[in-house]
């Protein structure tokens, strides 16, 4: 296992995560700015970073599951475009710079989210051909690539975008509350370790409580963004507070109040942080990583 730090780990994602996007010829540029754009913006990185984490957690070759860790940020890329679409968030300020709608237009960053879908599938599609001939490696890369369309698609993500979108303007219950976080965001950061054990070669044992961890990082980053957009500060967000109360969103402090949210993200913190306890120091990267979501600032 290499000795990385989150630092270490996003520093790789950065300086490969242009590798899998086409080249384009002038025809389609348009299209190749928008998606580098918000691509460029910047972000956490943080679900690339747990692909990889998990990946060499489990034993398993980091440079390789780099396809899978930069098409898993793609994604995430394509559904922050369309969550701040006038028709859905309506923003107009992400990674600190104007949305991809308000510098290309509605259209073309529809389509550059589009266009960063097909291209994470595309990416991890290309890389699988090369493993044809290797029934074991292919393997692993088949179920990687699965968990990212599952935990992205109709069971995950998109899912709980549309749930959050009809939840608009009404109120809902905890239970509710709870199935839109878990996956609108959750199920990606599950799947991006999930991803990442497979490539790993993990053991179930291992998989498992990964997954524990994961599901639990993963609603309580949520709950941190719900805090965040009632107090945190813009320049640090690199986006705009007080829009869920303006849009009227289901979310934490607006069902539970803010102290219980505080309350509820740290205990959920402590659940993801002992799944991986009888790890040790082997699991640092993970327990320091929640820990630091817990309190961030953006
Ligand atoms: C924002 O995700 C959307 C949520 C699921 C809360 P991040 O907070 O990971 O955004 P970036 O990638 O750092 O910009
Ligand atoms: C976003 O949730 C979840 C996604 C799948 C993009 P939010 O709508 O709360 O994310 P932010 O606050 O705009 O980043
Ligand atoms: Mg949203
Ligand atoms: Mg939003
Ligand atoms: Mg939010």
């Amino acid at each position: 296992m290499k000795d990385y730090t989150f630092e270490d780990y996003k520093a790789l994602i950065e300086q490969h995560l242009m590798d899998f996007i086409p080249e384009v010829d002038h025809k389609s540029i348009t299209l190749y700015e928008a998606m580098k754009y918000s691509l460029a913006a910047g972000g956490k990185r943080i679900r690339p970073v747990l692909l990889l984490a998990a990946c060499d957690f489990c034993g398993g070759n980091v440079e390789e599951a780099l396809p899978y860790a930069c098409a898993i940020e793609y994604i995430h890329t394509y559904s922050l475009i369309h969550d701040d679409l006038p028709c859905m968030d309506d923003d107009d300020l992400r990674r600190g710079l104007p949305t991809n709608h308000k510098v290309y237009g509605e259209a073309m960053a529809v389509l550059a989210g589009d266009g960063l879908l097909t291209t994470a599938f595309e990416a991890m599609n290309r890389d699988m051909i090369f493993y044809f001939d290797n029934a074991e490696a292919l393997k692993k890369r088949v179920k990687a690539s699965y968990e990212i369309g599952k935990g992205s698609g109709c069971r995950g993500m998109v899912a709980g975008q549309v749930a959050d979108m009809e939840a608009e303007d009404k109120s809902s219950s905890k239970e509710m509350l709870d199935y839109i976080h878990l996956t609108k965001t959750s199920a990606l950061i599950v799947a991006a370790v999930r991803a990442g054990a497979y490539l790993g070669n993990a053991d179930s044992e291992k998989l498992d409580n990964l997954t524990v961890f994961a599901e639990n990082l993963g609603l309580a980053f949520q709950i941190r963004d719900d805090i965040l957009d009632v107090e945190g500060q813009e320049e640090e967000m690199g986006k705009k507070a007080g829009m869920d109360s303006i849009n009227k969103k289901a979310t934490y402090p607006s069902l539970h109040g803010l102290e219980s949210s505080r309350e509820r993200l740290e205990e959920l913190t402590q659940t993801a942080i002992g799944a991986l306890e009888k790890y040790y120091d082997n699991a640092e990267v993970f327990t320091k990583l929640a820990e630091q979501l817990a309190v961030r600032g953006n």
